[in-house]
């Protein structure tokens, strides 16, 4: 049977892929021999797993009912940061240095999603928009997605306002 939506937890959906992010990056680290293959599949579910965070973040939620700008803010200056990252490494393969500096702002996004995040939208959501999110989670894990530009492009407006303040 499935569970209500009110009942499931925003985090379940994203802890899985964390993990298979992290494990990817670990890798990456540890096999210089497969890096640039490694690479390539961390780009991919890194951009999936922003994409299906932002959009239901970012498209479904509404903003002016939200009490704590600055979660969204870090929220998405992090993802980023971690895209500048990835983007980085992958110009430069054959750097440790690169690579381990993505696993610690990926464990420090990671962190703060877990720890804050997750757990501000669980206790502040109200019914219809935890709701709202966690079908758009859902459909967004199934429909698969589109580059995330042409998602921020979508909300530009929002973002561009969180990001101005910082
Ligand atoms: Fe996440
Ligand atoms: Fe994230």
């Amino acid at each position: 049977m499935k569970k209500k939506a009110s009942k499931k937890k925003i985090a379940n959906y994203f802890v899985e892929d964390h993990l298979t992010i992290s494990k990817l990056v670990k890798s990456a680290v540890e096999k210089p021999i497969n890096r640039e293959r490694v690479l390539k599949k961390i780009e991919w579910h890194v951009n999936r797993h922003f994409y299906i965070e932002e959009k239901a973040f970012f498209v479904f939620l509404d903003f002016a009912k939200q009490n704590n700008p600055q979660f969204f803010r870090r929220f998405l200056s992090d993802h980023n940061h971690l895209l500048k990252l990835v983007e980085d490494i992958q110009q430069n393969p054959k750097s440790k240095k690169k690579a381990l500096n993505l696993v610690k702002s990926l464990g420090k996004h990671v962190s703060f999603e877990v720890d804050k995040f997750y757990p501000y939208l669980e206790k502040n959501l109200d019914k219809k928009d935890k709701k709202t999110v966690i079908e758009e989670i859902e459909k967004s894990i199934d429909l698969g997605f589109y580059p995330l530009d042409k998602l921020r492009d979508y909300y530009k407006e929002k973002t561009d306002a969180l990001l101005s303040k910082q």
